[in-house]
């Protein structure tokens, strides 16, 4: 299958590349095309004539969107309004990259959200992701919408680490680590994650979907893990997400399920420890022969990632 790939120089854009596939994968970066500009969409997807586009573009800074919610829905709403429309004018399929965060507003929950659920956002980002969702699926019926959550690969993120980057990072250079225990997720290793996006193209069945790792953890619990499995020692802390202070509320509980991967006959993402591994296998931070060491003393930084 022709594919472009939309937002490719980004954390998972880049990781596509990285594949061996048998699909005609091309890349378009942010210089490439600007999805808020419908003319410019419409005539980058009229040049290549593909069969599907995976649009990765996106306002990701979760906290900047409370004050910036333009921006927000600029890219994240209008933006894949764009991309899908362009995209049903020349017979392709659409797929949009949307988040965990379009739940958590629903107290107490703590049972994993299929993709029946009602979707129910906390902050800015969510509510602009939600409404791409909502533009996507009116605008062109042949839509893929993949719902994911914490994302985190050997392609550093723009911020210029990952979650288990920064953790190892900051605890090799000594520093305690401070990271929030009351918000529970999936953490998503974004190799993984490109596999099965494509996989569940490649079936041709469109909808909404939930793409993640198996299980779920707290964001410190993701950080113990990653130093215990790294052999790091550290001084790591729990703390609140009151105590911690960001802008932006998150749900306290955002683990997706899928009950339509079943209905194509694919099988569930790996279990996200087993995916950590994997991970630090390939950072090179344990070795690909030996099974991962065990932690040696209270692991330890103070970020909530995007
Ligand atoms: N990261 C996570 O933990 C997470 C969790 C759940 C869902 N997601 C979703 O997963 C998708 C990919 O995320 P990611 O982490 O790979 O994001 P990313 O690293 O920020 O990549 C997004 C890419 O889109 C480009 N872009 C931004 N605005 C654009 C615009 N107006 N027109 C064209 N291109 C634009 C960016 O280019 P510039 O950098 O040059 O602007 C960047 O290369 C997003 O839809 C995100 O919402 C991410």
């Amino acid at each position: 299958m022709k594919i472009l790939v939309i937002g490719s120089g980004g954390q998972l854009g880049q990781e596509f590349f990285k594949l061996e596939t048998a699909h005609e994968l091309i890349p378009l970066n942010h210089a490439q095309v600007e999805v808020k500009d419908p003319a410019a969409v419409r005539a980058c997807l009229q040049k290549h004539q593909p069969e599907a586009v995976i649009n990765l573009a996106s306002f990701n800074r979760v906290d900047a969107g409370e004050d910036q919610p333009e921006p927000a829905f600029t890219v994240n709403a209008l933006g894949a309004l764009h991309v899908a429309r362009a995209a049903k004018e020349v017979g392709a399929a659409v797929v949009f990259i949307s988040t965990d965060y379009v739940f958590g507003g629903e107290s107490g929950r703590r049972r994993p959200y299929c993709e029946s659920d009602p979707p129910a956002p906390l902050n800015v980002y969510g509510a602009s992701k939600l409404a791409g969702e909502y533009l996507v699926r009116l605008s062109n019926p042949r839509h893929f919408i993949i719902r994911t959550c914490g994302l985190y690969g050997a392609v550093t993120s723009h911020k210029g680490w990952t979650f288990p980057e920064l953790m190892l990072r900051k605890a090799k250079a000594g520093e305690k680590l401070r990271v929030v225990n009351d918000q529970t997720l999936t953490p998503t290793y974004t190799s993984d994650l490109v596999r099965a996006i494509l996989a569940v193209i490649e079936k041709g069945k469109p909808g909404t979907y939930h793409l993640t790792s198996a299980g779920e953890c707290s964001w410190y619990e993701f950080a113990k893990t990653t130093l215990e499995l790294a052999g790091v020692q550290a001084d790591l802390e729990p703390v609140s997400s009151s105590e911690f202070g960001a802008k932006a509320l998150r749900p306290a509980y955002s683990v997706l399920q899928s009950e339509r991967l079943a209905e194509l006959g694919l099988a569930a993402l790996r279990p996200w420890p087993e995916a950590l591994r994997a991970y630090l296998v390939e950072k090179g931070e344990v070795p690909k022969t030996t099974r991962a060491g065990q932690g040696r003393g209270p692991a330890r930084t103070g970020e909530v990632p995007d």
